[in-house]
């Protein structure tokens, strides 16, 4: 039996920006695979490239002074006959990707009062899509829109359609956002910070309905955070991401459990819950330093001037992303040092 092609194939996305104090190397050689309705959760500090690596997919990377510099990102979406097939998004016409945004990847940003129109009805919104892709009238878009509402666990759907964003709360903003970005039942739902505006108690909401709706429609979801948490709570894989680059990836419980990359340790390490070293004891700590000024990149691992584990070699030689020896096939991590040697040696304390 041979595997279906991935869903998604990015393929070393490189993004920079031209800015008039130099050039922003933003995303660095991103590659990665996503399977049909797989979950990826994607985590890193401010400022690591996860945003405009999947703006860059979607061709929404503002020129000037954003420039795609190098890849491809191979979407096995529909052809305009219907038929699957994989495309370049990077080489496809803006008309041909603009369909693509609205009815094959679906997409959730972090702020829903300023994605939402405020002078447009609820239903008038969730009709936009599926009117302009999927061809629907004006009585059956709004059926659609009702049933929607109703998918994402909106109370009372037929009257709350004539609403206007104002008069819904900040998660049930969040609900409709989530709406609209399944209205043309994408292939794959991109999510970007989408629960990090509301409170714990909705957010925790948003993620059991995320958990629901994966069940349902089983669609595959790139979801952005700095939430590890929230990654615990829906994601199937991991991508850890510093300075452009993915420093670490695999299934959630190998990456959370046995991180080798000392960035993705930093990070579970400031966590509350998912910080507990092997002895189960609670260390929390911020990572020290802050990230590099992308304009002028440390040579080597970029990481290595925070990297109280960095050899020399770290400071010299970019580590490939590569298999992890004595993990679950599919977690990698570039790294020069073993962590967990380090760790066992009492490093790192
Ligand atoms: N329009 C722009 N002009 C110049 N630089 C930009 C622009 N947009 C993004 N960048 C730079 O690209 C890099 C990556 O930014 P990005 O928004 O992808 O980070 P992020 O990982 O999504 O961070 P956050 O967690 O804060 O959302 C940053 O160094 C940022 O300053
Ligand atoms: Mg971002």
């Amino acid at each position: 039996m041979t595997a279906s092609p991935p869903l998604l194939d990015v393929r070393d996305l490189a993004v920079a920006f031209d800015t008039e104090s130099g050039t922003v190397r933003a995303v660095n050689g991103v590659s990665y695979t996503l399977r049909e309705g797989e979950t990826l959760g994607i985590v890193g500090e401010s400022g690591s490239g996860k945003s405009v690596h999947v703006l860059a997919m979607l061709g929404l990377v503002p020129r000037p002074p954003g420039r795609i510099t190098g890849g491809q990102v191979l979407f096995r979406g529909r052809d305009p006959e219907g038929h699957d097939q994989a495309r370049d998004l990077l080489a496809m016409p803006e008309r041909h990707l603009r369909r693509v945004r609205g009815a094959e990847i679906g997409m959730v940003f972090q702020d829903p009062m300023s994605s939402l129109n405020p002078a447009m009805t609820v239903a008038a919104q969730i009709a936009e899509p599926l009117r302009l892709h999927l061809g629907l009238g004006a009585r059956e878009a709004r059926a659609r829109a009702r049933d929607l509402l109703d998918l994402v666990r909106i109370p009372d759907a037929s009257r709350r359609l004539d609403h206007y964003p104002h008069e819904f709360s900040g998660g049930q903003r969040q609900r409709v956002m989530i709406a609209i970005g399944l209205a043309c039942r994408p292939k794959l739902l991109i999510a970007d910070e989408a629960t990090t505006a509301l409170d714990v108690t909705v957010q925790a909401e948003i993620v059991a309905l995320v958990q629901e709706l994966k069940r349902e429609i089983g669609m595959a979801i790139v979801w952005i955070t700095h939430d590890l948490g929230v990654v615990a709570g829906i994601a199937d894989t991991v991508q850890v991401m510093y300075a452009g680059r993915i420093v670490e990836r695999g299934p959630v419980d190998a990456v959370f459990s046995d991180p080798r990359n000392a960035y993705t340790l930093g990070l579970l390490r400031s966590l509350p819950d998912l910080s507990r070293d092997r002895a189960g004891r609670q260390r929390l700590r911020q990572i020290e330093g802050s990230p590099p000024d992308m304009r002028h990149p440390p040579p080597g691992d970029p990481f290595a001037p925070r990297n109280p584990f960095a050899t020399p070699r770290c400071r010299t030689e970019a580590p490939p992303l590569a298999q992890v020896e004595g993990s679950v096939p599919g977690h990698l991590a570039a790294a020069w040092y073993d962590l967990p040697a380090l760790l066992a040696a009492g490093a790192g304390r």
